[in-house]
């Protein structure tokens, strides 16, 4: 059920956290992958190791934002491994934290840039290569962060973005239902990447008691929703908001 055999993937993020766990997880899962972000060395090693464990990947480096690089991406899906099924658009920056009144223009534009424009710019290229294969599943990493009750401080840019994300993934969802293309957002709580790095034990305890299950997630946790939301194990599930938070929405401490 969870299998992704026979599917390609386009897996944006795949660098580091939890878009190189999910390449992996889907590459383990059958699927052959598409794996981006800037840093090419990092890349190359989850090219190599992914084959090492038996599974096939190809990378390509450079900026989502770039609407070039994304046409690049569904051109390497589609002439390397015949076609694209599933896209994992999860590449994201917080930028600087800071109180509205403080935050630059060209910060605020970085942050919607490359949280929301790229997953523009990632489905206008990737649903007519679905649509060409009968169908797919399209994902965006959204966050609890701008959702339900988890108001943030100094992240006005990121969360308005990451509900950004929520409204485009509805919308398209409805249009493309009868093309038997999916489309989902998945939303992590506090997961333990790069992006999530702590100054002090304090501040780290702080945020992980934020949490139910008070614990920040491993990215393999995070990635275990994604391969739910790429398989036909999610058939019926599309236009949703798919919290994998470890509680920190609904608690109350
Ligand atoms: N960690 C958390 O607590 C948390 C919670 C909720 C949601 N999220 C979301 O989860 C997603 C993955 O984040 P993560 O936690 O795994 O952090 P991460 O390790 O920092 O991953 C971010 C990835 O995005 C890539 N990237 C950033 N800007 C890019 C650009 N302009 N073009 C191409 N690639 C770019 C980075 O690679 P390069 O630097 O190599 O380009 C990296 O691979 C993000 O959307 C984030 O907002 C994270």
């Amino acid at each position: 059920m969870f299998s992704l055999n026979d599917k390609v993937a386009i897996v944006t993020g795949a660098s580091s956290g939890i878009g190189r766990a999910a390449a992996k997880l889907f590459a383990a899962q059958g699927a052959k992958v598409v794996v981006t972000a800037r840093r090419q060395a990092e890349l190359d090693a989850l090219v190599d190791e992914i084959a090492s464990e038996g599974g096939e990947a190809a990378a390509l480096a450079g900026d989502v934002r770039d609407a070039k690089h994304n046409e690049a991406l569904v051109d390497l899906a589609e002439n390397r491994f015949g076609g694209l099924d599933v896209a994992f658009n999860n590449v994201g920056t917080v930028g600087r934290m800071a109180p509205i009144e403080d935050l630059e223009r060209a910060e605020w534009d970085e942050v919607m840039e490359t949280n929301l424009a790229s997953a523009f710019l990632a489905a206008k290229h990737q649903v007519p290569a679905m649509r060409r294969r009968g169908g797919g599943s399209l994902i965006f990493t959204s966050s609890f962060v701008g959702y339900q009750t988890a108001g943030m401080p100094g992240m006005a840019a990121y969360a308005a973005a990451k509900a950004g994300l929520v409204g485009l993934t509805k919308a398209m969802a409805a249009d493309l239902g009868t093309q038997g293309i999916r489309v989902n957002a998945l939303l992590p709580g506090g997961t333990d990447t790069g992006m999530a790095t702590f100054e002090t034990d304090e501040q780290r305890a702080f945020v992980e008691g934020l949490h139910a299950l008070k614990r920040i997630a491993r990215p393999e946790e995070i990635a275990q929703a994604a391969l739910y939301l790429a398989s036909d194990a999610s058939s019926f599930t599309t236009g949703t908001a798919l919290l994998a938070d470890g509680g920190v929405s609904i608690n109350k401490i």
